[in-house]
């Protein structure tokens, strides 16, 4: 990881700290509602098990009404409220969306976009991360709020703005400018440093002064792919040292209250590296929101699995999730009976202690008025609601396993932003490539295999693993190729795909033929890429089918074994997959993309590395397994996959959540449709 780690410092809570629990409750917004309606709102959330909520998140406008003026009754009154019904106050620094008397004065906090139009305000998070002016506004506000709420008993973390990036993450104006200059300067120290590191003999470049320096904005034809990197890489950073700057004034004048900001490890959000950003915070927290499509409740596992391996595996909040349909998908479904506690369950095997909503009661005006809530438009007498007590009751029964860190698989599938940045740029052999769908298309083979994996930042340390996947590992800079020699070499197995070992972190090709850094290490060659048209598939002899791209392999090592071959299109009859087993250990090479044809691979690569199953076979593939544990004791989340039941025999444990058919320690436990089941068992 980048930087010393900051110690983990998890919720204060107010009263009772030594009990174990696990957090519970939603984003509470009562500024939308009159105040009759507030003691309402305490009386369903004591009744549902609530016990933390994130408050005054959008509150800048009502809070400072004018530049000179405050108003902090009405949030006095809720922290008092919340605080005598035992319901802790995860405070936001409520910068999130600034108000209009500050961006009628200073409209030059609004984001210019690459095209150069601005970003009005009307919505929300209409600020530019490198705004001097916006920062000066934004932290009058935190050190106004720290001081004011310092020693409130409700007070137990402090949330910096909301999903910071979340609309504002790329900023291409004047003041991006001169940041990304500085940014630049740090970096490179000399022109001809970077002159070097963008490639800049090409197409006549070259910069001879600083200031002639611009983000990539809306140009002639392709920008430049390095400073196209470094600005994603930029932007991030300019985000996090903002995030920094309201953390110092938190931790200046309220050291005893720990300060997270909720991350969007989810789908294609992919403008904040949170890997790096981790290290800022006392906890991580994440909000997740399901995809449609085949792979939803897969990529709600995935994300859960890496948001814990970002927070180096010790425990994270679930800040934010749905307990039904959001508002900004093109089609906004309703969620499945089994789905809200399932989803809400799946955090927690992966290390969520708390697990909360957006939002507490569902708007009555606005934009996300047809957003689900903790209590729906129908009221207290809904369905919704009913599931959100029953999740209230089940979160309760599992406080014990508040604490405990997820229990590291034996497979891991590495993740890094940089090769996601750079796999993605334009003018590619194949634009349509989706480098986290390919790590997802991986996990989802584990999970169809039954056999657990870890997702696994790229920077962390990974040589404890039996398998280790680097799919699309695009940017490999030396010290990350020799870590992975080191892993085979040891005795591992590694798996890496096509477009893997490229570029290094200017991203300039390794020369010599292709996957450049990993050409010895899989003993393989290949001199040009061979991409697929939209729709083209290609058959192996294995009887899977490739899609995107293909290469014509050339064997340069003697050892190598040729696990399939294509049988059709111009790679016909050349290796499609390969391995090359290197002591105890194998590197193997898929030229191809698999998709959902990868299972059979996962399952002769788990059988080369002698890892079986920890689940019976009968099961494979339609229940997930995801492992907590303490010194003591391992948790066992048993995840039905499926929308039928589940008997799921020959697995011993004191049942926490669900249930088993008969009185047997090892009487077989059976998962309804979406259902989850928690065992607790001696440590392994
Ligand atoms: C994000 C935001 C919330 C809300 C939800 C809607 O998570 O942080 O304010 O907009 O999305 O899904
Ligand atoms: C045109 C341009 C060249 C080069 C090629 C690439 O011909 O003149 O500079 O960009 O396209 O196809
Ligand atoms: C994120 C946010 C949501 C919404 C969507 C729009 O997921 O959390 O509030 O803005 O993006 O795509």
């Amino acid at each position: 990881m980048s930087s010393t780690p900051t110690p983990h410092r998890w919720l204060r809570w107010p009263e009772d700290r030594a009990t174990p629990r696990l957090g519970f409750g939603a984003d509470y917004n009562p500024e939308q509602w009159p105040r009759e309606v507030w003691a309402e709102d305490v009386r369903l959330m004591r009744a549902a098990g609530v016990n933390i909520v994130s408050v005054a998140i959008f509150s800048w406008a009502r809070l400072q009404p004018t530049a000179d003026t405050w108003d902090f009754a009405w949030l006095d009154e809720i922290m008092d409220l919340l605080h005598a019904n035992g319901i802790a106050v995860d405070l936001a620094t409520a910068t999130a969306s600034p108000p209009p008397w500050l961006t009628t004065a200073h409209p030059e906090i609004l984001p210019v976009t690459a095209n150069g139009e601005t970003l009005w305000p009307g919505a929300r998070q209409h600020w530019r991360p490198t705004s001097p002016v916006f920062r000066e506004h934004a932290l009058r506000l935190v050190r106004t709020m720290a001081e004011r709420y310092a020693d409130h008993p409700a007070l137990t973390a402090w949330h910096v703005s909301n999903e910071l990036g979340c609309h504002n993450v790329y900023d291409f104006s004047d003041d991006a400018a001169d940041a990304f200059r500085d940014w630049l300067r740090e970096r490179y120290s000399t022109l001809d440093e970077l002159n070097h590191a963008w490639g800049t003999a090409f197409w006549s470049q070259r910069y001879s002064a600083w200031d002639q320096i611009l983000p990539p904005r809306l140009a002639a034809s392709h920008p430049n792919p390095t400073q196209q990197l470094d600005f994603k890489r930029f932007s991030s950073d300019a985000l996090k040292s903002y995030l920094r700057a309201e953390r110092d004034v938190l931790r200046e004048l309220t050291p005893d209250v720990p300060v997270t900001t909720n991350f969007m490890v989810m789908g294609e959000t992919k403008g904040m590296d949170y890997v790096d950003w981790a290290d800022e915070i006392d906890f991580v927290s994440n909000d997740h929101y399901v995809l449609p499509g085949v792979q939803a409740h897969d990529e709600l596992s995935f994300s859960a699995n890496l948001t814990g391996h970002i927070a180096g595996g010790l425990p994270w909040f679930l800040m934010e999730h749905s307990t039904s349909a959001v508002n900004w998908q093109p089609i906004n479904v309703a969620k499945k009976p089994g789905d809200l506690v399932r989803d809400s369950l799946t955090h927690v095997a992966h290390g969520a202690d708390a697990v909360c909503f957006f939002q507490w009661r569902q708007s009555r005006a606005g934009a996300e008025k047809y957003h689900s809530g903790m209590v729906p438009h129908a009221g207290e007498d809904s369905e919704v609601h009913r599931t959100v007590r029953e999740l209230g009751a089940t979160l309760g029964a599992l406080a014990e396993i508040a604490g405990s860190e997820q229990v590291p698989a034996r497979a891991a599938i590495l993740f890094d932003w940089e090769s996601w940045w750079t796999s993605e740029l334009d003018s590619h052999p194949n634009n349509s490539l989706r480098y986290r769908q390919e790590a997802l298309d991986w996990y989802s083979a584990f999970l169809a295999a039954g056999v657990r994996a870890d997702v696994v930042p790229a920077r962390s340390d990974f040589s404890g693993y039996d398998v280790v996947v680097a799919p699309v590992l695009h940017v490999v800079p030396g010290a990350l190729a020799e870590r992975l020699q080191a892993f085979v070499e040891a005795g591992g197995h590694l798996v890496t795909t096509y477009f893997s070992g490229i570029v290094d972190q200017n991203d300039h090709i390794h020369l010599g033929g292709y996957p450049g850094a990993f050409s010895d290490l899989l003993g393989i060659r290949v001199e040009e890429f061979a991409p697929l048209l939209e729709g083209e598939t290609v058959l192996l002899d294995d009887g899977n089918e490739g899609s995107l791209w293909s290469e014509p392999i050339t064997v340069t090592d003697a050892s190598v074994e040729v696990l399939a071959w294509y049988k059709t299109g111009e790679q016909g009859g050349r290796p499609a997959i390969t391995r090359r087993p290197v002591g105890s250990g194998s590197a193997t090479y898929v030229s191809t993309r698999l998709g959902t044809g990868l299972e059979p691979l996962v399952r002769s690569l788990l059988d080369d590395a002698h890892l079986p199953g920890d689940l019976p076979a009968t099961v494979r593939g339609k229940v997930e397994l995801a492992v907590r544990g303490t010194a003591e004791h391992e948790f066992w989340f048993l995840i039905n996959r499926t929308a039928e039941q589940v008997d799921v025999d020959g697995v011993t444990g004191d049942v926490l959540v669900g249930r088993r058919s008969g009185g047997a320690p090892d009487a077989t436990v059976v998962l309804a449709p979406r259902g989850v089941a928690v065992l607790r068992r001696p440590k392994a």
